[in-house]
């Protein structure tokens, strides 16, 4: 007999679903969009909603590499060359964002997987004068979702999924320094002004990333929309992330934690995936992979105090709006 997804209540409100991905979801039909989807988990979490019916569209920086990943990508997996697209994307140029946006809302969409992401890297500002891990993992996801909601609205079993990290518990939103990096323009200044730690604003960002997902949820409760917001992880991956922070001690402990604990794209991206398309995944809980190698399930947890403050979330809202020019 085949295994069939099952879940299991534990204590303090975890949920464990065993065999996650069984039944396999049949996407035929559907479209779903994946932002840094050429690599690491984007691009494994593409490879296997394709494998599922899906068609992709992938949101790429690079797009002469981008089109090489899709061509290997249709090659490897046998699709038919119109099932796997591109389209630019950065999330720190808003004008990109409103382009990749256009045109991704051109059918209607059923999956939207907020995933591209930069982490620990040294001070930089985007063109709006924000952190640049800020602006990268939330805010360009923030404007894009703003443009891609109409879409999804139309989409069957509509669903946001944003990529965070275990992490985001350790963040500090701390807007007030956000807010007031407008008003500098010398990275460095900032640097000494604020204290600038690569790790501490990678937290926030993926602070932001699980009070968005949560906020997005409660606000399209309330409109009555069909789309549904999850948050998710991928535990510790081997990706090309963690090659970019500046510290070569960080980046060896990294490396090293990554080849004791960390999993292969294709296994870290299970929560994802289960998020995306599973029927028993409530948007309530923080998803993520647990288990051994070779028995991989999904454990929701409920979101740690810092995340849940409605207060925060709002404000964290109102100032995304005002930052990105995109309110919702
Ligand atoms: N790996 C882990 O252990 C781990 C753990 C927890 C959470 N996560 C989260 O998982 C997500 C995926 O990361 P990954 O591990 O798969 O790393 P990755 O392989 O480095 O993928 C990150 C993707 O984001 C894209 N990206 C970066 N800056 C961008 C920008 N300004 N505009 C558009 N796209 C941009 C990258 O594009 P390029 O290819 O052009 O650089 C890349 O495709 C991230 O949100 C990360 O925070 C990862």
């Amino acid at each position: 007999m085949k295994p069939q997804a099952s879940l299991v209540t534990g204590g303090s409100g975890r949920v464990r679903l065993t065999d996650p991905l069984s039944p396999l979801p049949d996407l035929t039909g559907r479209t779903a969009v994946i932002t840094g989807g050429a690599s690491g988990l984007g691009l494994a979490t593409a490879r296997t909603l394709t494998r599922w019916g899906a068609d992709v569209l992938l949101g790429v920086r690079d797009t002469d590499r981008g089109e090489r990943v899709r061509r290997r990508l249709i090659e490897q997996e046998h699709l038919r060359g119109d099932r796997v697209t591109i389209s630019h994307l950065d999330l720190l140029d808003l004008v990109s964002v409103h382009r990749f946006a256009e045109e991704a809302a051109r059918r209607p969409l059923d999956i939207l997987i907020l995933n591209a992401g930069i982490s620990s890297v040294a001070l930089r500002l985007s063109p709006q004068g924000v952190e640049s891990q800020f602006a990268t993992n939330h805010l360009g996801h923030f404007a894009v979702t703003a443009h891609l909601l109409p879409a999804l609205e139309e989409g069957t079993d509509p669903r946001v999924v944003t990529v965070s990290s275990a992490l985001y518990k350790s963040g500090v939103l701390g807007l007030e320094d956000l807010v007031d990096l407008e008003d500098h323009d010398a990275p460095e200044d900032l640097a000494s002004i604020r204290g600038y730690s690569p790790g501490r604003a990678y937290s926030r960002s993926k602070l932001a990333n699980t009070m968005f997902a949560l906020e997005l949820g409660r606000r399209l409760n309330a409109a009555g929309s069909p789309v549904r917001s999850f948050a998710a992880h991928p535990g510790m991956a081997r990706t090309p992330l963690h090659t970019s922070y500046p510290s070569p001690l960080t980046r060896w402990a990294t490396k090293l934690a990554a080849t004791l604990i960390g999993r292969d794209p294709e296994p870290a991206a299970v929560a994802v995936l289960a998020a995306a398309t599973s029927p028993q995944v409530v948007p309530g809980l923080f998803w993520g992979p647990t288990g051994s190698r070779s028995h991989l399930d999904v454990l929701g947890v409920p979101f740690a105090a810092v995340a849940t403050d409605e207060n925060a979330a709002q404000q964290l809202w109102a100032a995304s709006a005002r930052l990105s020019g995109v309110d919702y």
